[in-house]
């Protein structure tokens, strides 16, 4: 069944009436909905029709082999890049359509984060946490008091002045999403966050993410390969395979019955996974000393 289809039924009529929930004030931002998307490049058809509703504060995962079109499916959804056909919207808002400075004011509403980190090797810790909030040309003081928050926020007050050379995956990692989180967006896009960390210090990332998620009601859209990282931490996932949504639903009735050969083929071997029930079953704290 579509996820559009499922809008206004069953669960999602939870969802929608999400979209008015007063807790999320004006992160209503962070619940999207693509219909119909579509993108090529050149000769490679990226994405065909896709259409997702992610609900707002929930942590949907996005997973598919290389080449599915993941990347091109979260650019679009970050509005780095238009789809050729379809619309995104964000709460009602249609966001596709948007230019100059409506485009730049609501993509400063959304953080990201890579697996390679993408931080600033010529600045220390503060220093790239600062960033954002210096390009939004916020005042001294207030950055001051803003990255002393982010360092406690992500568990890295004893690395304030450090130099990333200094640092652990994990904790580059750590570094990043209180830069992503800087300006207080209502959205995180992950993108193989966990992908270059080894399974314990994903384990406690994945914590932290979902911690944030409870902390700052931010809606997470995470982009994996790995099924165990979905197992981890989502709630719903799409899986992508060859640019189409070949499957849509919550996370424990795709591992329970995965009804398309895209899913099948990324759970097999998966087992039981390298990052154990933990998290799944609600854990939320950190496991200490594994970065
Ligand atoms: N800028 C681009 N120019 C040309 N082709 C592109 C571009 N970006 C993506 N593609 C193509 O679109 C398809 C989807 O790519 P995309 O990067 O979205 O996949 P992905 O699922 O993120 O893969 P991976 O897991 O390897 O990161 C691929 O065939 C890729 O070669
Ligand atoms: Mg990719």
């Amino acid at each position: 069944m579509s996820p559009l289809g499922l809008f206004s039924a069953g669960k999602y009529t939870v969802v929608a009436s999400a979209f008015s929930d007063t807790r999320f004030g004006d992160k209503t931002a962070g619940g999207i909905t693509l219909k119909g998307v579509s993108k090529r490049y050149a000769m490679v058809t990226a994405l065909t029709e896709v259409d997702l509703v992610i609900p707002p504060g929930s942590i949907f995962g996005i997973i598919g082999k290389s080449g599915a079109g993941k990347s091109t499916l979260l650019r679009i959804m970050s509005l780095l890049e238009s789809p050729d056909r379809g619309e995104v919207y964000y709460g009602q808002e249609r966001v596709d359509t948007l230019w100059g400075v409506a485009l730049r004011e609501r993509q400063r509403k959304m953080g990201m984060i890579f697996q390679n980190f993408n931080l600033m090797a010529s600045r220390n810790v503060s220093g790239n946490i600062a960033y954002p909030l210096e390009i939004a040309g916020l005042h001294k003081s207030y950055i001051r008091e803003r990255v002393e928050e982010l360092l406690e926020l992500v568990d890295i007050t004893d690395k304030r002045k450090a130099r990333l050379r200094e640092l652990s995956g994990g904790q580059k990692q750590r570094v990043a999403i209180a830069r992503a989180l800087a300006v207080k967006p209502g959205v995180l896009f992950c993108d193989e966050a966990t992908s270059a960390l080894d399974p314990l210090t994903t384990r406690s990332i994945l914590s932290l993410i979902r911690e944030l998620r409870e902390k700052l009601c931010i809606t997470v859209v995470l982009i994996t390969h790995q099924m165990e990282v979905i197992r981890a931490i989502c709630e719903d996932v799409a899986v992508l395979n060859a640019g189409q949504v070949a499957e849509y639903g919550t996370v424990r009735d795709l591992f329970a019955n995965p009804r398309s050969a895209a899913a099948r083929e990324l759970l097999h071997g998966d087992g039981r996974g390298f990052l154990g029930q933990g998290i799944v079953e609600g854990e939320t704290e950190r496991s200490d000393g594994d970065e």
